[in-house]
């Protein structure tokens, strides 16, 4: 009796502050649901409830489709996973918080990197709260089959194609591979980035110099990129990422070319990074890191003062230290603060930590860093349809993707 009376002003008390914000994302495959409990889970502990407005599939291009619509209707969420140059795109239309007008950000320039700082600012403002980093250009290899074939981790492309044939013929997948645009394009992004350098990279791909689009160089890179196709599984059209990487994990293939979110799903079902998979430079790109920042956008609330009470605790809470460590542990990822302890992260995310601060960072466009998703998906779209097309032709494929990027410059 003396217990319920002391319980019920407790209850009666959270439910008077508790208050929820929804919240738009597409984590969805099993470690992002782990690293999205983390984010409800700490949301909670501040009293906020997460109701989570999440959009299955595609790398995000979904969850942009359902938020654009809600938007046109006067009706967005109170936070959006918003990130690269979409950002930008989103403050121009006028619907979003600084940051800095919800929570002190005088901090962030010690804190936070350069390249995120840049990531997340248009105009001299932080219009997104950045959660944290990931490598695209990792080759992830089954331990297990690489043992038993004697194959050591490929440094080269020459080593890469070799080991693939020695899988092959050994009756194993050599590559783990979904059947989406911008998986095909995550293909290509990795090869071109370790062919081309990062120079050459960042002028076709992020300023979209017509000089080097329209190169020999990168119609090598096209023929090159299409030496991976038959390594892939026949029947993998549409299929996700994690699928992908679950043929990975049951040691039916040996290789897979995708973001460190793929730790995240591998790690959720028990498999530890250097005892069942390994992680390693894509051949030839040692030096040099592909970067993907996720971060979310605010929407303007119109100075409802809860509404902009419940944005600043969640912007304050995923910087926090604590939910930096637990969340990227979860996601697979690196935190985005330079000060968090590495020490409980895996080989692989210490590796990806060590190799931000010392690498040549260039913007992952697969991952919509380089560009806004509506040109993302205009150039994922040519390099996927060359990668299906058995009678494509590079030199074609490279005048269309130029034509292509004229258009829309
Ligand atoms: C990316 C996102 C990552 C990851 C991946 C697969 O766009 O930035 O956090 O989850 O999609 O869903």
């Amino acid at each position: 009796m003396r217990k319920s009376i002391l319980f019920l002003p407790l209850v009666f008390s959270m439910n008077s502050y508790a208050t929820s914000m929804e919240v738009l994302h597409w984590w969805t495959a099993a470690g992002e649901y782990e690293s999205q409990q983390v984010l409800e889970n700490s949301l909670l502990d501040a009293q906020i409830k997460l109701r989570n407005f999440a959009i299955v599939g595609e790398g995000g291009d979904s969850a942009i489709r359902v938020l654009q619509m809600r938007a046109l209707s006067g009706n967005p969420p109170d936070a959006a996973q918003i990130k690269g140059p979409d950002i930008g795109e989103w403050t121009k239309v006028g619907m979003l918080e600084e940051v800095e007008s919800i929570i002190d950000t005088s901090s962030w320039s010690k804190i936070l990197p350069q390249a995120v700082r840049d990531t997340i600012s248009f105009n001299g403002h932080y219009m997104a709260v950045p959660v944290n980093i990931h490598r695209v250009n990792w080759l992830w290899l089954n331990k297990k089959i690489f043992t038993e074939l004697k194959l050591s981790p490929p440094a080269t492309w020459d080593d890469f194609f070799d080991a693939a044939d020695k899988i092959k013929a050994a009756g194993y997948m050599a590559l783990a591979h979904g059947g989406t645009a911008w998986q095909d394009s995550l293909l290509f992004e990795s090869m071109a980035l370790s062919l081309l350098g990062p120079e050459k990279y960042k002028k076709a791909f992020v300023e979209h110099d017509q000089s080097i689009i329209t190169s020999a160089e990168m119609i090598a890179v096209f023929e090159k990129f299409k030496r991976l196709k038959p390594y892939t599984a026949k029947g993998m059209v549409g299929k996700d990422w994690f699928q992908a990487s679950t043929l990975l994990s049951t040691d039916k293939a040996a290789m897979q070319f995708m973001g460190d979110w793929a730790k995240g799903m591998w790690n959720a079902s028990g498999k530890v990074a250097m005892r069942d998979y390994l992680c390693v430079d894509v051949p030839e790109s040692a030096g040099l890191f592909s970067y993907n920042i996720d971060s979310f956008v605010l929407f303007e609330k119109h100075n409802f003062s809860n509404e902009n009470k419940v944005q600043s605790t969640f912007a304050q809470t995923l910087l926090s230290p604590k939910f930096q460590t637990e969340f990227n542990l979860a996601k697979g990822s690196i935190p985005v603060r330079n000060d968090i302890p590495m020490d409980s992260f895996d080989k692989c995310a210490q590796k990806s930590y060590a190799d931000f601060a010392k690498s040549e960072l260039v913007p992952s466009f697969t991952q919509n860093l380089a560009s806004t998703s509506h040109v993302q998906n205009i150039m994922t779209k040519i390099i996927s349809n060359y990668f299906n097309d058995p009678n494509a032709d590079a030199a074609k494929t490279v005048k269309r993707l130029s034509l292509a990027l004229r258009a829309v410059n």
